[in-house]
């Protein structure tokens, strides 16, 4: 079992996830952070962090996808341990839908 990271985080980028995390598991990318599903500890300390309530378990209906998104992009990406300031329009993207299709970039974040 994992947590991941899914749709409202894309474009907002809050990154207070990545401080609790025990096992610095988190990977960023330009507009939206992952969580790589092999290290994750399923410990949990990470999802009431999140203001988008973005981060879920594995184990909610329908997640199959955003584990693979999470494993595909955590190969990729620099890991990122560090807080930093949110994307520009977090408020105005925070609680839209369908987020990935419309605004998800696959590039690399600059990580710590
Ligand atoms: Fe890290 Fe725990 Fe969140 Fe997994 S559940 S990403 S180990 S803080
Ligand atoms: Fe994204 Fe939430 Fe972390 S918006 S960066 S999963 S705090």
């Amino acid at each position: 079992m994992t947590y991941v990271v899914t749709d409202n985080c894309i474009a907002c980028k809050y990154t207070d996830c990545v401080e609790v995390c025990p096992v610095d598991c988190f990977y960023e990318g330009e507009n939206t952070l992952v969580i790589h599903p092999d290290e994750c500890i399923d410990c949990g300390v990470c999802e009431p962090e999140c203001p988008a309530d973005a981060i879920r378990p594995d184990t909610e209906p329908g997640m199959e996808d955003w584990v693979e998104f999470n494993r595909t992009y955590a190969s990729q990406w620099p890991v990122i341990t560090i807080k930093k300031d949110p994307l520009p329009d977090h408020k105005k993207f925070d609680g839209e839908t369908g987020k990935r299709e419309k605004y998800f970039s696959p590039n690399p974040g600059t990580g710590d």
